[in-house]
């Protein structure tokens, strides 16, 4: 597993696998290691753990690798991030120790507030972007894996749009070799990866492999993709709690949600060319949900705010608060507020193995291009541009299983269920 960033999140998710394999901690949060799937109908109880199911990689067999900007190996790393406590890191500390990042590509331009000295020289992004394949195929080899899957869990770049540069595998390959301003460090990676046949995911908001180019690539060398940016903390209780004030049409007039974080991640979206990267991401789930344009009375003038505040004495233990402005029967008000203490890394960390394994299993499957029942990871999943994304999370988790029966010949569930009963 090819992580990109060996910050927070990262390391958490390694010292993670690496505490679970050897029998130290249960794997929770993580939809393949613990979730069950029911098969068939309801009165034949066949629920098989997902993991016993489907012939997802084994924990033990996975090797972690990476690339950073900064030399430190992962358990340095991991102390810098300061998620785990030292004792369950001193626990797997040579698995940690072994993972020493690769020199990254990086460019201040796409990550204002960052730099560090381990970082790649090259004459233009075609030369990096084959240094990276270089660095791909030195890992595959060393370590002499069957198969790869790459996720970028970098920090959030800068905003950026489409443009004619990102159309086509040629402009972009055109592109790389003049190195375009439109293509940043991700998407060299992404290119890399993809280029590989190696299955890639996006843990950031950042356009990255969500352009037809790498699209086109990714079809061509049969990689599967999936992204953009984890769904965790305060959009995981978003896509929770609005279907169920949709499901009984609850009208919502206003959304406010602020939070406090204090790790990198919050110190790189202090600025706010990445915060606009972050909130386009956060602010489109609602819209999805509510779909205001079949329910105009509901949802029609929905004012909806986020916002995120650096606040270092927190680091990755972030609060949010939500404020939520109701309307009941009769148009009368009503208000509910969430206070969420979380950990941000903690949530994160099985969702970074979860897409990993799926993507593995799905590229073994044959399936490539964007994954869309793995839209249960993202806050803003990427699909297909004549559909819209699918942002409730039980139509996502629906979706997950009913591709998973759907892979090994089992019947899709519809929850119809006339069959008990006539
Ligand atoms: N933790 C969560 O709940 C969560 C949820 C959704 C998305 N994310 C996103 O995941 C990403 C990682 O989060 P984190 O908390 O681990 O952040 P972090 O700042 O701790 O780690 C990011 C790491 O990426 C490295 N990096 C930046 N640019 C790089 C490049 N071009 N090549 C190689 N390394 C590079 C940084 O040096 C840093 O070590 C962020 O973009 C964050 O927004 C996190």
């Amino acid at each position: 597993m090819l992580l990109v960033g060996l910050g927070a999140v990262s390391t958490t998710t390694i010292a993670g696998v690496c505490a679970i394999r050897k029998g130290l901690a249960p794997p929770i949060g993580s939809l393949t290691q613990m979730g069950t799937i029911r098969l068939g109908r309801r009165d034949e109880a066949r629920v098989p753990r997902i993991k016993d199911f489907v012939p997802l990689a084994d924990l033990q067999d996975i090797v972690f690798g990476g690339w950073d900007i900064f030399e430190e190996d992962c358990y340095a790393a991991a102390r810098t991030a300061g998620v785990l406590e030292r004792a369950d890191l001193d626990a797997v500390r040579d698995e940690l120790e072994a993972v020493r990042p690769m020199p990254a590509v990086f460019d201040r331009r796409y990550v204002r507030r960052l730099d560090g000295p381990n970082v790649k020289k090259g004459k233009n992004k075609r030369d990096l972007a084959e240094q990276v394949v270089a660095d791909i195929r030195a890992f595959k080899e060393r370590h002499r894996c069957d198969r790869l899957v790459m996720v970028w869990v970098g920090s959030t770049e800068v905003y950026m749009k489409q443009t004619d540069v990102h159309a086509t595998i040629e402009s972009f390959e055109k592109g790389l070799e003049a190195s375009d301003d439109a293509i940043p460090s991700s998407m060299v990676y992404a290119y890399a990866a993809i280029r590989e046949g190696v299955p890639f995911a996006n843990a950031a908001p950042n356009l990255t492999a969500d352009i037809p180019a790498l699209l086109q690539l990714a079809a061509k060398t049969k990689a599967p993709v999936a992204g953009n940016d984890m769904k965790t903390g305060q959009t995981l209780m978003k896509t929770i709690i609005a279907p169920g004030l949709k499901a009984r049409l609850l009208g919502v007039r206003g959304w406010y949600s602020t939070n406090i974080l204090g790790n990198r991640d919050g110190e790189v979206l202090d600025d706010p060319e990445s915060f606009k990267t972050k909130e386009e991401s956060k602010k489109s789930a609602l819209d999805y949900i509510f779909q205001p344009q079949l329910y105009p009375e509901l949802y029609k003038d929905l004012c909806h705010v986020v916002r995120i505040n650096y606040y270092p004495p927190r680091g990755d233990n972030k609060e949010g608060w939500d404020n939520i402005d109701l309307v009941g029967w009769l148009g009368y008000p009503m208000q509910l507020k969430i206070n969420f203490l979380c950990r941000d890394s903690i949530l994160a960390a099985p969702i970074v193995l979860d897409s990993a394994l799926f993507l593995d299993l799905a590229a073994r499957a044959g399936m490539s291009g964007i994954q869309e029942w793995l839209s249960f990871y993202f806050k803003a999943p990427m699909h297909a541009p004549e559909v819209y994304p699918e942002h409730d999370l039980f139509i996502q988790l629906m979706k997950l299983k009913n591709t998973l029966r759907y892979m090994r010949g089992e019947q899709l569930i519809t929850h119809l269920g006339r069959e008990y009963y006539d």
